[in-house]
């Protein structure tokens, strides 16, 4: 769906493109009609996009004429949904603040990785914009092949924050745990088997920022290579094969007390460096 969406971003438009992969991408979209796994909003730009593609193509190609067949099939008598979910132009996106710059770099530097936490829980509405934001982060083809799992059943969350080797002496009082997990069945390829570490880690990044922007505090928990942990995850949480534990996060109301290392960042000139 992604891969058809860029083609209709084509600045001068194209009467034939996705022969090779739209009978491929129907029949994935027939899949996903049936088997209800799929998240509705997903589906429904699937339909908006499928719709926008044999409105747009040349119906004359083969494959595109079997694709079709098959997409009315699948629709049937419906109308296909609704267009709306599907390009833009950049113009209509929000115009930025000046003032946003400024904001954002405080928000960057306001993050940082706290311990200590006050024993209240954060309200659900604060933990659900923290991962609407991670949720908007850039994903490998937008397939976004991560989940958040908050663990809040004492027993369990004590279990798994004494899984990896980063949290002794803080991990049992977190108030929240959260635990990042990619999920490898989002790939065919065996050579995409990284992209469950960059997007989620692109998305997570986003997340500890949502928590910052609503005055919380966060602490990511690497989560070593470690089969046997995997496992140990795998069996707690009730997760299959192709879940992969990417790291944790701790977070809740900061105490203000609480003291923070003082995590020198390097400086632009070391990190940028420029072929010109
Ligand atoms: C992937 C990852 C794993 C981390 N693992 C741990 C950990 O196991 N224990 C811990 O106390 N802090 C952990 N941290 C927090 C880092 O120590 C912290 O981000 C770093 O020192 C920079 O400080 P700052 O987050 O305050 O900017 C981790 C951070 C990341 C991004």
């Amino acid at each position: 769906i992604h891969r058809l969406e860029k083609g209709l971003c084509f600045p001068s438009g194209k009467e034939l493109f996705a022969e090779k992969y739209i009978e491929e991408t129907v029949s994935a979209y027939h899949c996903a009609t049936e088997n209800h796994l799929h998240d509705t909003g997903e589906l429904e730009w699937a339909r908006s996009v499928l719709k926008r593609y044999f409105a747009t193509v040349s119906i004359q190609n083969e494959r595109v004429v079997s694709a079709y067949q098959r997409y009315l099939d699948i629709e049937n008598e419906s109308d296909g949904g609704s267009l709306a979910l599907t390009p833009f132009e950049f113009g209509s996106i929000p115009k930025v603040k000046e003032s946003w710059g400024e904001e954002f770099i405080s928000l960057c530097e306001s993050r940082v990785s706290c311990r200590w936490f006050e024993e209240k829980k954060v309200p659900r509405s604060k933990v659900e914009y923290a991962v609407n934001c991670a949720t908007q982060a850039a994903s490998a083809c937008n397939r976004q092949p991560f989940q958040f799992l908050l663990i809040e059943n004492p027993e369990l969350k004590s279990k798994i924050v004494s899984l990896p080797f980063g949290t002794a002496g803080f991990g049992t009082d977190l108030p929240h745990l959260m635990m990042v997990v990619g999920d490898l069945s989002n790939f065919p390829l065996e050579r995409d088997r990284h992209l469950i570490y960059i997007d989620s880690a692109l998305a997570t990044s986003q997340l500890l920022l949502g928590f910052t922007a609503q005055g919380l505090a966060s602490v990511p928990i690497n989560w070593p290579d470690v089969e046997v942990n995997h496992r140990s995850a795998r069996e707690l949480l009730g997760l299959e094969n192709y879940h992969v534990p990417i790291m944790l996060v701790g977070f809740g109301i900061p105490l203000e007390q609480a003291k923070i290392p003082y995590s020198e960042k390097k400086g632009v000139e070391a990190l940028l460096k420029t072929y010109d």
